[in-house]
């Protein structure tokens, strides 16, 4: 079990570091700011917006502290549009762990706490229902993931790659492509050359666009057929 730090990001969310790889959980610019840019309005909003559906399944690589489960949750319940969560953790944060890191308290919508809480307490390896959502959290590795379910927006979120370099190649990259739908949205905070040529060479419409504070570019990858 590698020992974690929590830490305070530039916006005030706390994150956590892995001392051992000096990898963290969140960009130290911030946590918040960064899983609502990239994850949400490049990745969430995006798909959205070009396909005006009132109904979306989104697939999580890496449900960490939750951050991502929750502002998808928010943006969701706030535009009208039901929800299907899917996402797979390897290395689970315990109870405590997410207590300690206090990151609730830094999330906006304190009517909707009860959900961060309940993201953490429910079931592994169950479908849950609360109100028009839906959510699944597998405990187990991303490379022995099923095919079967297909979903319209895939977040990404990754160790970075000289922590992970597994999780930013061709295989891992081919299970993304496979899992997405027709004109489904691959995003991540990762910009890195390597990772869009191969999204590119998979078949990807890849785009670079301005990243959060602290990062010049991300990605985003569009399954075009
Ligand atoms: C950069 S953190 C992001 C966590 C999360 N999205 C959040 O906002 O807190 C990467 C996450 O991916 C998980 N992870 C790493 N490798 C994995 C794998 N092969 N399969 C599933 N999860 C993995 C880690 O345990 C960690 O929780």
């Amino acid at each position: 079990m590698m020992r974690k730090k929590i830490f305070k990001t530039a916006d005030g969310s706390p994150s956590l570091m892995i001392e051992e790889l000096k990898e963290t959980y969140h960009s130290r610019h911030g946590a918040l700011t960064e899983s609502a840019y990239v994850y949400i309005e490049k990745g969430l909003d995006y798909w959205i917006e070009n396909n005006k559906k009132n109904k979306v399944d989104i697939f999580e690589m890496g449900m960490g502290t939750g951050l991502n489960a929750y502002l998808t949750y928010c943006y969701c319940k706030k535009n009208h549009i039901r929800l299907n969560y899917n996402t797979i953790e390897k290395y689970p944060l315990s109870i405590q762990e997410i207590q300690s890191l206090g990151m609730k308290n830094s999330l906006p919508h304190t009517e909707l706490y009860h959900l961060f809480d309940w993201l953490h307490s429910s079931d592994w390896d169950k479908n849950l229902f609360t109100d028009y959502f839906s959510f699944h959290k597998s405990k187990g590795d991303f490379f022995d993931s099923t095919l079967e379910k297909k979903y319209d927006v895939l977040f990404y979120d990754a160790f970075g790659y000289h922590a992970q370099p597994k999780m930013w190649q061709e295989d891992a990259l081919q299970i993304c492509y496979q899992m997405l739908k027709p004109g489904g949205v691959w995003v991540s905070y990762c910009a890195k050359g390597s990772v869009r040529r191969i999204l590119d060479s998979i078949g990807f419409d890849v785009e670079r666009l301005t990243g959060p504070p602290g990062k010049r570019e991300i990605l985003r990858a569009v399954k075009t057929v």
